[in-house]
Parts: C-alpha cells; sequence; structure tokens
C-alpha cells in the first residue's frame, strides 16, 4: 500500500518530561511529513536505558511520549506510531551494525562524551554503541528522510557512513538517509545557560521549559530566563539569551525578527519575556488538553502501540531477511 511512498523515520527517548526542544526542533515537525511519506515515529525505550531508569518511570514515560506524539498532531492512522523494544529487529540490527561500526567513530559522538562526563559512574557499553542502535533504528525501514534537532547530525552522519560502508561491501541493501533539521529552531537553548542546548535530563528545572508545564510555571521560566545586562530585544551573537527567546517567539507567532525588535523596541526584557511566556503556554494548552485526554484512556494507547508494532515489523522484516542473507546467516528450518 505504501510502497510508492518515500519512507520518514524519527524517535524521541522516553527518558524525560519532554521540553520546548524536543516539541521545537523535532515533534511539531513530524506531522507536516505524514501525507507524502510513509512514517514511522518511535518511542526509542532501549536508548533510554544507557543511562540507569526508574523501572515505573520508564514505563509511565513511555505512555506518555506516545500520547504527546498524537497530541502534538500524529494521527495513528496516518503515522505508524511504535515502541522500540516491541520490535526486536532494532536490537537485532543494532547488534549487526556493531561489527560494522568502528571503535574510533563511536569515540568520536560528542553525545557520548557529554553522556560519560555526566555519568561518570555508569559509562556502560550501551552508552558507547548507542549510535548504532540509532544507525539500526534508521536503516531497518530504508529511511530516505529523518527530521531531528542539529545536537542528532553527528549520528546521522555516522548513519550515513554505515549504510554506505555496507552497501559497498554487500551490493545495495539500505537506502541512504538525510536528515531534516529545521532552520531557525534546531537548537533550542536552556533558559538558564543560554550558552548550552535544552536537555531533558537538566537539573536545573529553570533552564528547562516543558510540554506539559501548566502555563504559570511556564510564565515563570520565561521570566527568570537568563538575558544579559543591555535592554535591547535584538538578535546578536552576543546576546545568546535574547537571540534564543526570539527563535523561540517566533516559532510560536509566525513573527520574523525585524517585527518582534519593533514590537518591543523600546519596552525592556520583562514585558518581552511576559509575552514569550504567553505565546508558548497558549500553543501548549490545546497539545496538553489532548494529552490528558489521551493518557485517561490506556487500552487505546495499548491498541496504537500493539497496530504500530505489527506494521514497523512487517516492514522490518524484509530489511532482516536481506540482511541476514547478504551477511551469510543461516535460515532455521520451519517446523
Ligand atoms: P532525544 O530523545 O534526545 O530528542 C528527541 C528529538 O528532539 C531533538 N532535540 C532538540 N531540538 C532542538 N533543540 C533542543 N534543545 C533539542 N533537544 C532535543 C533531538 O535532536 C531529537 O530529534 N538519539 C535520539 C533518539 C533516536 C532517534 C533515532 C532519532 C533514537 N533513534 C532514529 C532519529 C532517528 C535522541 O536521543 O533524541
Amino acid at each position: 500500500m505504501f510502497k510508492d511512498k518515500k519512507v520518514v523515520f524519527s524517535g524521541v527517548q522516553p527518558s524525560g518530561v519532554l521540553t520546548l526542544g524536543n516539541y521545537l526542533g523535532a515533534i511539531k515537525n513530524f506531522s507536516a511529513f505524514s501525507d507524502e511519506y510513509k512514517c514511522y515515529y518511535c518511542v526509542v525505550d532501549e536508548h533510554a536505558i544507557t543511562v540507569r531508569q526508574n523501572p515505573a518511570d520508564l514505563r509511565r514515560r513511555t505512555y506518555e511520549t506516545l500520547a504527546l506524539y498524537m497530541a502534538c498532531g500524529l494521527d495513528p492512522a496516518k503515522n505508524t506510531l511504535f515502541v522500540q523494544s516491541h520490535v526486536s529487529a532494532h536490537a537485532e540490527l543494532g547488534w549487526i551494525l556493531d561489527c560494522y561500526t568502528m571503535f574510533g567513530e563511536l569515540s568520536r559522538m560528542t553525545q557520548f562524551k557529554d553522556k560519560s562526563q555526566k555519568n561518570a559512574d555508569n559509562i556502560n557499553a550501551g552508552l558507547f554503541t548507542y549510535p548504532s542502535l540509532m544507525v539500526a533504528d534508521i536503516l531497518l525501514y530504508q529511511t530516505e528522510l529523518v527530521p531531528i534537532g542539529s545536537d542528532q547530525k553527528q549520528h546521522l552522519e555516522l548513519t550515513r557512513d554505515v549504510a554506505a560502508r555496507f552497501n559497498a561491501i554487500y551490493g545495495d541493501t539500505f537506502v541512504i538517509p538525510e536528515p531534516y533539521i529545521p532552520q531557525t529552531t534546531a537548537r533550542i537553548m536552556s533558559l538558564a545557560e543560554p550558552s548550552k542546548k535544552m536537555s531533558k535530563s537538566d537539573e536545573n528545572e529553570n533552564a528547562v521549559v516543558r510540554i506539559l508545564d501548566p502555563k504559570d510555571t511556564i510564565i515563570k521560566k520565561f521570566k527568570r530566563a537568563v538575558t544579559d545586562s543591555g535592554c535591547e530585544v535584538r538578535r546578536a551573537p552576543d546576546k545568546e539569551g535574547v537571540s534564543n527567546l526570539m527563535t523561540i517567539y517566533s516559532a510560536f507567532t509566525g513573527k520574523t525578527d525585524a517585527e518582534i525588535e519593533a514590537e518591543f523596541a523600546g519596552r525592556g526584557y520583562g514585558d518581552f519575556k511576559l509575552a514569550v511566556g504567553e505565546a508558548c503556554a497558549d500553543a501548549l494548552a490545546p497539545v496538553q488538553a489532548e494529552f490528558a485526554r489521551l493518557m485517561a484512556d490506556k487500552a487505546y494507547l495499548e491498541d496504537v502501540m500493539a497496530n504500530g508494532a505489527e506494521e514497523a515489523w512487517r516492514n522490518a522484516y524484509r530489511t532482516m531477511s536481506k540482511v541476514r542473507r547478504k551477511i551469510g546467516f543461516t535460515e532455521p528450518k520451519r517446523r
């Protein structure tokens, strides 16, 4: 049915309450592909366990992430929404591709370096080989396009290298995917330290706006956002905080930088921060309402997961058979 459609794949880790960075950098853009592409959007729980998770939290967040996908506009009738660990081909191809990914390549991954600094007591092998599991996620579905924020770009480059390497050895097996990185919202910065990216796992709650934060919390966080000692709302390299707030305001209102600068000329940062907070909270309110509605119907979420996993399996299976044959694995006799 979808044979003529090109494939989009992306994933989000259920490792914390999702942030404005996840929303503007990734999820908000996902539904734009649903009509033209065959889309797979995956809750990547296997990636999440590279950092120690509380099992009850992981389980709950897996449902929440799926519900957020839908609350952000992904219709399960038009998109394959599923949980990574429900389709064991991800882990299987992940292992195979570990054997085609170089130690040196994995050592250069900046996310590995960051995460091993933050989790110095748990630098496990999974944290190191995490990128080849991501490579497998993408290649398993013969993906053409991967919508991501800019922090995942290096992993996408690795995916292309591993796919090309495998194809060079065994002949055409995998489609070589392209990243789709949004122009303005590819890297939403921390509100507390605007030189750092906004991250789910930041310990400073004031640094991170969560998609599910109530309106007053969102406004409070924006009011506290770090700017600079000036008072001019203007985008500039030495005004990282203000520039980040302008990006967020523009994403929610559609206004250009010139329009924003004109709107707040002579008004100072207080008014501006309040306006950003309100625009953000108002835009997230319908997402939050739909999220609450979906979370109240666990049976429905489980149906979506089951259908998604079945559909994903059907397509993953084709790639797995091809890969197994090419590398010389035997098939067990069916009895
Ligand atoms: P994760 O869960 O960290 O983030 C999910 C998506 O959100 C984007 N993102 C941001 N975009 C803009 N500004 C930010 N501050 C920001 N923070 C996060 C991420 O770039 C990502 O697109 N390894 C991936 C998950 C993954 C995946 C995949 C993605 C696993 N397999 C296959 C694409 C394809 C990750 O940790 O994303």
